[in-house]
């Protein structure tokens, strides 16, 4: 965790060593479709610099860590494959297709194909084996290129995360719900989070589009349900962090993460298309927009404020990435719930150009928005601000089409196991975990961090036993 001082430094260090304010910042007119792929190609390309996967010796699919290793865990990956899945759609560019495709298949691990890989079980919770599984069903959507026959499909890889999740919801504890962690003896097994709820919410509503199957919606209805009704949604949409099981999930914690927010109005979209507009849906819909638009987007341009606002600590890794799940999450909004349209691609724009106001020519893309330049933010991981920046260019392009995402009635070819993952052994059977693996590490890992070491809203310690 780097404090705010620590930050100033480094930008400091950055610009008198590299000579960075020399450098042009990025040129694109946000107008033209052909500039904005353009650019978003120069990012994606800085982007895939921090890719090492693909090099002799390194491990396939995976970003430089988990810490101590390097700055990046094991679900950041997946977001980054998700986000050059939907930049190979919006912008037709194919360079990451044949990378994208080999790390999704490797690291499912065969032969459970659920990714839930030996490898990473010190930091799997639900949510890092959701970013996985909603790139797989994202795969599946946009119809990229169905792998080789013998491999896992992208369908397939989805209702395996699906089924497993679904085979934890646990209604002991809190009436309901899904914990954040996988692993009984990782750190944060406790914590009834929303981000596990809504990844499975997510995955859950895209997989009843997609299959037309009702089990899937009865789910997500569920999900949302529970989640709402144990106070993580309120009234006014504001989308919590999570509780524990100890206080039956009433010690909520009210920090706000765009991921949440992102993650959970993309399911709403996708059932109230489902539903063919069913009224609660659409209620959830445009309230979660309303206040999404209101909370990260002030002046248009989005700010992860529960850690980027001047007065609170700085953003960690993880969350540097956070932006670029908005950013996807609102453009499929569009498409799904047309009368959200008019209002999202007018943020979806005004925030893409402060996205690129912190871009350098070279498509080094800073985190803060909303300063007008490039910020010199590198102490923290900068992949991350390149996934956010890359997911806000590409996003641009939706209004060239509006193209639905796809399901098996409606061109979609991924060929789907209704049954996948359910033969899965739970990764206690294959890893010892050992005293040193259960600081653990998840998405989340580092939202603890900051409550701990910095001064966000809620001060006593859920987040101690980290
Ligand atoms: C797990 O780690 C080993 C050793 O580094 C590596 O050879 C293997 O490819 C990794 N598997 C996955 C799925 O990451
Ligand atoms: C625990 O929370 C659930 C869901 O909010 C509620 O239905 C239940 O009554 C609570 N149990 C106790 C013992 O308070
Ligand atoms: C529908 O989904 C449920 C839940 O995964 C599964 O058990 C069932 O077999 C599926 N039905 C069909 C017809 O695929
Ligand atoms: C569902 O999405 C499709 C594709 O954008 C759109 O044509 C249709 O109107 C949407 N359904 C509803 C109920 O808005
Ligand atoms: C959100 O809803 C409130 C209350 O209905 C309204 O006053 C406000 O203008 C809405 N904000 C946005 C951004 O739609
Ligand atoms: C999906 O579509 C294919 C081809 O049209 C069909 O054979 C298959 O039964 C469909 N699957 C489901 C679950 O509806």
């Amino acid at each position: 965790m780097v404090s705010l001082k620590a930050f100033a430094a480094s930008a400091l260090l950055l610009l008198t060593t590299h000579g960075v304010g020399a450098q042009d910042s990025l040129q694109v007119d946000l107008n033209s479709a052909d500039s904005i792929r353009s650019a978003a190609k120069t990012v994606a390309r800085n982007l895939m610099g921090y890719y090492k996967g693909d090099e002799p010796g390194q491990t396939i699919g995976i970003l430089p860590g988990p810490p101590p290793q390097g700055p990046y865990y094991w679900w950041q990956a997946g977001a980054m494959f998700g986000t050059l899945i939907d930049y190979w759609h919006y912008t037709g560019d194919d360079t990451y297709n044949g990378e994208t495709s080999t790390a999704l298949i490797f690291q499912a691990e065969a032969p459970a194909n659920s990714y839930m890989p030996r490898n990473w079980t010190a930091s799997l919770g639900n949510d890092d084996q959701g970013f996985w599984g909603m790139a797989a069903m994202l795969a599946a959507e946009v119809g990229f290129p169905d792998p080789p026959e013998d491999k896992p499909q992208w369908l397939a890889l989805a209702q395996a995360v699906f089924n497993t999740q679904a085979a934890r919801w646990e209604d002991e504890d809190c009436a309901g719900g899904l914990r954040w962690q996988i692993i009984t003896t990782n750190g944060g097994y406790n914590y009834k989070n929303t981000v596990a709820n809504v990844v499975f919410l997510n995955i859950a509503a895209r997989l009843a589009r997609y299959t037309k199957n009702e089990s899937y919606a009865e789910w997500a209805e569920r999900s949302y349900s529970w989640t709402a009704g144990v106070g993580y949604i309120d009234k006014d949409y504001n989308v919590f962090d999570g509780g524990h099981v100890e206080a039956n999930c009433t010690d909520i914690n009210l920090v706000q993460f765009s991921a949440n927010a992102a993650l959970l109005i993309h399911g709403a979209a996708t059932m109230y298309n489902h539903t063919n507009g069913a009224e609660r849906w659409r209620a959830r819909v445009e309230g979660l927009l309303n206040r999404t638009t209101e909370h990260f987007f002030p002046n248009g341009i989005m700010v992860e404020r529960a850690c980027e606002l001047e007065d609170r600590v700085q953003c960690n890794v993880d969350q540097h990435s956070f932006k670029g799940y908005m950013h996807r999450s609102l453009a499929t909004v569009a498409i799904l719930a047309p009368f959200t349209r008019n209002d999202i691609l007018t943020l979806l724009k005004t925030s893409a150009a402060g996205a690129v106001s912190s871009c350098l020519s070279d498509g080094t893309c800073g985190f803060r928005w909303d300063a007008g330049s490039y910020d010199g933010d590198i102490a923290n991981g900068p992949a991350g601000q390149e996934m956010s920046a890359l997911a806000a260019l590409s996003t641009l392009l939706v209004s060239e089409q509006f193209a639905a995402p796809l399901t098996n009635g409606t061109g979609g070819t991924s060929v789907g196991d209704p049954d996948a993952g359910s033969d899965n052994r739970e990764p206690e059977e294959l890893v010892p975990i050992t005293t040193s693996d259960r600081g653990g590490a998840g998405v989340l890992t580092a939202f603890l961090l900051a409550s701990t070491v910095g001064c966000l809203v809620w001060i006593s310690g859920p987040w101690n036993e980290a």
